[in-house]
């Protein structure tokens, strides 16, 4: 099966790899497997106080497919509300990456991810 350019591209030249300390009240972690696969992805997003991610990164164990997914996602939620990046679809990555239907699973685990990454810095913030 081939990846298409996008996904090549997002493999081979990551975006916002990294990771932050997960300690920062004003970073929320997420961190998501998919049981189909067993690959793992954590997902990091700095919030300013007015609610606004400031700053994101990812770190992917994983096919080529949940990297390119997880550095759109975070070059997609910079400068974003967290309801904004609430309502992310991982249809809307699996779309912009022209995944094909046995890739959805690794868009769905972004999406997962930055809605658990929102989740921990909302507890962290008493929310
Ligand atoms: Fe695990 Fe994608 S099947 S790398
Ligand atoms: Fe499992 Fe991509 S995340 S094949």
């Amino acid at each position: 099966m081939a990846y298409s350019e996008q996904v090549i591209d997002h493999y081979e030249n990551p975006r916002n790899v990294g990771k932050m300390d997960a300690a920062d009240a004003s970073v929320g972690t997420g961190m998501v497997g998919a049981p189909a696969c067993g690959d793992v992805m954590r997902l990091q997003i700095k919030v300013s106080e007015s609610g606004v991610i400031e700053d994101a990164k990812f770190k992917t164990y994983g096919c080529g497919s949940a990297i390119a997914s997880s550095s759109l996602v975070t070059e997609w939620v910079k400068g974003m509300t967290l309801d904004q990046a609430a309502d992310l679809k991982n249809t809307q990555i699996a779309d912009e990456l022209a995944l094909p239907p046995v890739k959805i699973h690794c868009s769905v685990l972004a999406e997962d991810a930055i809605k658990a990454a929102i989740q921990d810095y909302k507890q962290k913030q008493g929310k």
